[in-house]
C-alpha cells in the first residue's frame, strides 16, 4: 500500500506512538539510552536474540532492530496469534512490551522471551527515515 509519513519530533523518551497502516497497527517508540543500553545481556533469555528467523528489513536485522538506535518501529501484533502487546515500563524496571492474551513478553526491541508462546519476534515492516524527525512507513 501508500507509503505513511508519520513526525516523531514530539515523541518523549519512553512514549509509544501508535499508527493504522492499512489496517495494520504500527509503533513507534522512542528508546531512551537507558532503554538501549538495557537491550544487551540477556540474549539466554530470548528465543531469536539475533533475528535470525524473525521478520525485518535486512538493514534492521541488528542488535536493536531499527534503523536509528533511538527510534524502535514494529508491527504492534503478537507473532502468536495476533493481540496487541502493552508496553510496560518505569521504575527501574527494563521496558518490555506484555501480550494480554497469553503472556507472551518482548523486548523494547521486540525480542521475544522464551517464556511465552509467541514464536518469533515482533515484525519489523519497511521503512526510511527523512531527516530527523520523520519516519515513512511503507
Ligand atoms: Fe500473544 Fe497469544 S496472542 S501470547
Amino acid at each position: 500500500g501508500n507509503p505513511l509519513p508519520v513526525d516523531f519530533g514530539d515523541l518523549p523518551p519512553g512514549r509509544l506512538r501508535t499508527v493504522d497502516w492499512h489496517g495494520r497497527s504500527v509503533w513507534l517508540l522512542r528508546r531512551s539510552a537507558d532503554d538501549i543500553a538495557a537491550l544487551a545481556g540477556y540474549e539466554s533469555e530470548l528465543t531469536d536474540p539475533a533475528s535470525e528467523h524473525s521478520l525485518q528489513p535486512a538493514a534492521c536485522r541488528n542488535a536493536h532492530r531499527s534503523l536509528r538506535p533511538e527510534l524502535f518501529v514494529a508491527i504492534g501484533q503478537c507473532t502468536h496469534q495476533g493481540c496487541p502487546p502493552a508496553l510496560r515500563s518505569g521504575a527501574g524496571n527494563r521496558g518490555e512490551f506484555l501480550c494480554p492474551c497469553h503472556t507472551s513478553k518482548f523486548d523494547l526491541a521486540g525480542r521475544v522471551f522464551r517464556m511465552g508462546p509467541a514464536p518469533a519476534n515482533l515484525v519489523i515492516p519497511e521503512y526510511r527515515l527523512e531527516g530527523d524527525s520523520r519516519v515513512v512507513i511503507g
